[in-house]
C-alpha cells in the first residue's frame, strides 16, 4: 500500500460577494386571479406575496446565472481565474443532459473549471453553499462560485389555484473563499423521502420519452403540484429542530443572530418561525417573497441580497439561513453577511 497525496484547504471560509438577477416582467396577484378563483386578499393573507418576476424567452436559466454569477464574481474582487469550482443549485435546468454548469463556467470565461449541478428542491442553494465551502476547506479548490437559479413558471399550471401564486423566477449567487475568521457554519441538514411526493411533477421525463416513442398522444404539460398543508405542518416540526442543531453547530445562541433569512416559501411559515426562535423587531427578517414569490433555489441568495442592497442588513452581522422544499429536504447554517452588492445601473438588468 502506497501513501496517495491529500489535498489541505484552509479552515476558515467565508461569503466574499453576492449577486442577483430578477426577470424584468412583474405579474400582479390581480393577473394571477384572472385564470384562478382567488383574490389578490387571499393571496397576500395567506402566502405574503404581492407580486413575482416572471421570466421572459431571453432570461433563460442559462442567461440568469450568468448575470447573477457575474454580479457575485465582480462584487467579490477575486480574480474569477481563481475559481476552482463551480455550483449550479437549480431543478428547472431544461435538460438532464447537458446539465448547466459547464456552459454557465463557458459564459462567464472560466471554461474548465470543475463544473456540476445540485438538485435539492428550495433547499438547494445551502446545500451548494454546503459542498462549496466543504471543497475550499478540503483543499479541492480556492474558491467556489455558488448559483442559485429557477424558471418555475416554465412548470407552473397557471390553472392550479393552489400554487401557480407563488413561485418566481430569478437568480442569485455567491463567491465564497478563505477567509481571515470564519464565516461559514458547518451546514445542519437532511431529508425525508417517506413525504417526497408532497411536492412533485405531475409526470416523469419516461412519460414523455414513451409518449413520442409510441405516440400515444399528448399527455399535457409537466407541472408542479404541492401539498401545501402537508408541507406546512412538515416545516413546522422539522424546522425548529433544525434551526436549534444549526446554532449548536455555529456554536452561537439565538441572542447573537442579526439577521434572519428563512427561505421564501410563504411569509406565515417565516413569522411562525421567527416568533418561535423570540426574535423581536430590531432583528431583520428577510421577507423578499413579498415582491419575488417562491423562487426555490434562487430564494436564499436573493433575499439576502435585497436585505443588503437595501441597507436593511449590513457587511459583517451573522445571520441564519435555513432551506427546506422538495425532497422534502432542509439545510441551515449561520453565515457572515458578504458587503453590499454595487448597485445594478442597466435598468434591463434587475
Ligand atoms: O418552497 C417549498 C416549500 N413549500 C412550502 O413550504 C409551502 C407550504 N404551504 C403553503 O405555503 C400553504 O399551504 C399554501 C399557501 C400553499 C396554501 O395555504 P393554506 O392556508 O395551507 O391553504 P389550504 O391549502 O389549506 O386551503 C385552504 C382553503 C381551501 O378551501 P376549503 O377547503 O377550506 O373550503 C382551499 O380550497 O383555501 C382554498 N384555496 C384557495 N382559495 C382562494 C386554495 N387555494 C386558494 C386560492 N384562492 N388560490
Amino acid at each position: 500500500m502506497i501513501d496517495i497525496a491529500a489535498a489541505e484547504g484552509v479552515r476558515n471560509v467565508g461569503l466574499l460577494g453576492i449577486g442577483a438577477y430578477r426577470p424584468r416582467r412583474i405579474v400582479t396577484n390581480a393577473e394571477i386571479c384572472e385564470r384562478i378563483d382567488s383574490t389578490d386578499e387571499w393571496i397576500v393573507s395567506r402566502s405574503g406575496i404581492h407580486t413575482r418576476h416572471f421570466a421572459s424567452a431571453d432570461e433563460t436559466v442559462r442567461a440568469m446565472s450568468v448575470i447573477a454569477g457575474q454580479r457575485a464574481i465582480d462584487n467579490s474582487g477575486i480574480d474569477p481565474a481563481e475559481i476552482g469550482a463551480l455550483i449550479l443549485a437549480t431543478s428547472t435546468w431544461p435538460q438532464q443532459v447537458p446539465h448547466g454548469a459547464p456552459v454557465v463556467a463557458f459564459d462567464l470565461g472560466i471554461n474548465g473549471v470543475a463544473a456540476m449541478d445540485l438538485t435539492a428542491g428550495c433547499s438547494g442553494f445551502g446545500h451548494g453553499m454546503a459542498v462549496g465551502a466543504d471543497l475550499i476547506r478540503a483543499g479541492s479548490a480556492k474558491y467556489t462560485l455558488v448559483i442559485g437559479v429557477e424558471r418555475m413558471s416554465d412548470g407552473l399550471d397557471m390553472t392550479n389555484r393552489g400554487n401557480c401564486f407563488i413561485f418566481g423566477d430569478g437568480a442569485g449567487a455567491v463567491v465564497l473563499g478563505p477567509t481571515e475568521r470564519n464565516g461559514i457554519s458547518p451546514v445542519v441538514w437532511g431529508s425525508d423521502g417517506e413525504h417526497s411526493q408532497a411536492i412533485r411533477q405531475n409526470h416523469t421525463i419516461v412519460d414523455y420519452m414513451e409518449m413520442g416513442a409510441n405516440a400515444t398522444g399528448p399527455i399535457g404539460k409537466m407541472t408542479l403540484e404541492m401539498d401545501g398543508s402537508t408541507v406546512f405542518r412538515w416545516a413546522a416540526i422539522t424546522l425548529p429542530k433544525a434551526i436549534h442543531q444549526t446554532l449548536t453547530s455555529a456554536g452561537v445562541t439565538t441572542e447573537d443572530i442579526e439577521v434572519f433569512v428563512p427561505h421564501q416559501a410563504n411569509a406565515r411559515i417565516s413569522e411562525v418561525m421567527k416568533k418561535h426562535l423570540g426574535f423581536g423587531d430590531d432583528v431583520p427578517m428577510a421577507n423578499d417573497i413579498a415582491t419575488t414569490g417562491n423562487t426555490s433555489s434562487a430564494s436564499i441568495p436573493l433575499a439576502m441580497e435585497e436585505l443588503l442592497r437595501t441597507g436593511k442588513a449590513k457587511e459583517g452581522q451573522t445571520a441564519l439561513l435555513l432551506g427546506f422544499g422538495a425532497g422534502l429536504t432542509y439545510a441551515g447554517q449561520v453565515v457572515t453577511l458578504p458587503p453590499a452588492p454595487a448597485p445594478v445601473t442597466d435598468p434591463d438588468h434587475l
